[in-house]
């Protein structure tokens, strides 16, 4: 087989698997070399592609917000990350990124292998197994973005068409594409330079499909930025703040856990100012939407909330986000979602 023979990324697990040994490590040498000649295996969409994509979000019934949560389909994920190539090496906590896993020869070899040896069904080699196989391999992890399907069912229950919505800490794009398929005026703050870069791009993008809704991003630190914006501007506020030094974005000066090192110093630095200017940049009646990681990540819900009533919010509650999973990574994990939610507020 040619070193960086194609045909490789179209051998399925089960096929792989009846090799014999030598042959198997011929096969994960041919595909290693193939995507050490070819660089990660990032996202490609076509144009035709970016626009099917954006149309099947658009058209997608949206999902109800049920007592147990809002559970959204994984439409239009691909398309928002197609923005943000920078996502994949990002540091979460103390793991390795998906970027450093493939630049590393030994690890890549060893995520091929998995790939052929865990999924029977799958193209092992693929792109997009292997993008799978890179974000969940060994001592790896990686952010996520907000899926726009999610975005897409709280914009309608808590926003109406040409309303504006105001999103704080951008990300990665997930709820300015829920906005630009329906008709909101979407504000979004980000400090991190190749996420404002993507979340430009895709607004020009999605501007030439003729999106239903209209956006602006503002780059520079939400703690800074909101202080300018008018009063009573906003008829709902939504947005994914850090999770304080979990995630680490990039290390610009601007990030704020660079800026706030401690916990205390962040809420006192990031989380309270931001809260307070939503309860002043918000229309009497709007709503607060803001979504925490759960579990063992800051902020704690119950931060969130004392500082959202301290500046005179009214607590709703708790929406669970109901993400799946990956289930061959928690075997003995009986709790099949993660435990991410969305804390909803109202000025009063
Ligand atoms: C939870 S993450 C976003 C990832 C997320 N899952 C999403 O919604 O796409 C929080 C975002 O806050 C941004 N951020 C960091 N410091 C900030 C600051 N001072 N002001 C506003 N946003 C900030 C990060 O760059 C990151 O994009």
């Amino acid at each position: 087989m040619n070193e960086i023979d194609e045909n490789v990324l179209r051998v399925r697990g089960r096929e792989w698997q009846a090799f014999g040994q030598r042959k198997k490590a011929r096969f994960v040498e041919s595909a290693f070399h193939y995507w050490r000649s070819t660089g990660f295996p990032h996202y490609e969409l076509g144009r035709q592609e970016i626009a099917r994509e954006y149309r099947n979000l658009s058209r997608q019934p949206v999902a109800a917000i049920q007592e147990t949560g809002v559970a959204g389909s994984t439409t239009g994920l691909r398309l928002a990350n197609y923005f943000q190539p920078h996502m994949w090496s990002v540091r979460v906590s103390r793991y390795l990124s998906p970027h450093e896993v493939f630049h590393n020869d030994m690890m890549l070899r060893a995520a091929i292998h998995r790939s052929w040896t865990i999924w029977p069904d799958r193209y092992g080699a693929n792109p997009a197994t292997l993008r799978r196989m890179l974000k969940t391999y060994p001592g790896t992890a990686s952010v996520s973005n907000f899926r726009p399907t999610v975005a897409r069912s709280v914009l309608h229950h808590f926003s109406q068409d040409s309303d504006t919505v105001l999103d704080f800490s951008a990300g990665y794009g997930g709820r300015l594409l829920g906005a630009l398929s329906m008709k909101r005026q979407y504000i979004g703050i980000e400090p991190c330079t190749p996420q404002v870069t993507g979340l430009r791009s895709m607004l020009t993008s999605m501007t030439e499909q003729g999106a239903s809704g209209s956006g602006e991003i503002l780059a520079g630190c939400a703690e800074d930025v909101m202080r300018l914006l008018p009063q009573s501007m906003a008829h709902l506020i939504f947005s994914s703040p850090p999770y304080f030094n979990w995630e680490r974005y990039s290390d610009e000066e601007s990030q704020s856990f660079i800026k706030y090192s401690t916990y205390e110093d962040w809420k006192q630095g990031f989380l309270e100012p931001v809260i307070c200017q939503s309860m002043r940049i918000l229309k009497k009646g709007g709503k607060f939407a803001v979504n925490i990681s759960g579990g063992r990540r800051k902020p704690d819900a119950s931060d969130v909330r004392e500082i959202g009533s301290a500046a005179g919010f009214r607590y709703i509650g708790c929406i669970p986000l109901l993400i799946t999973r990956v289930p061959y990574l928690h075997p003995r994990n009986d709790v099949p979602h993660k435990p991410e939610a969305i804390l909803l507020f109202e000025k009063v």
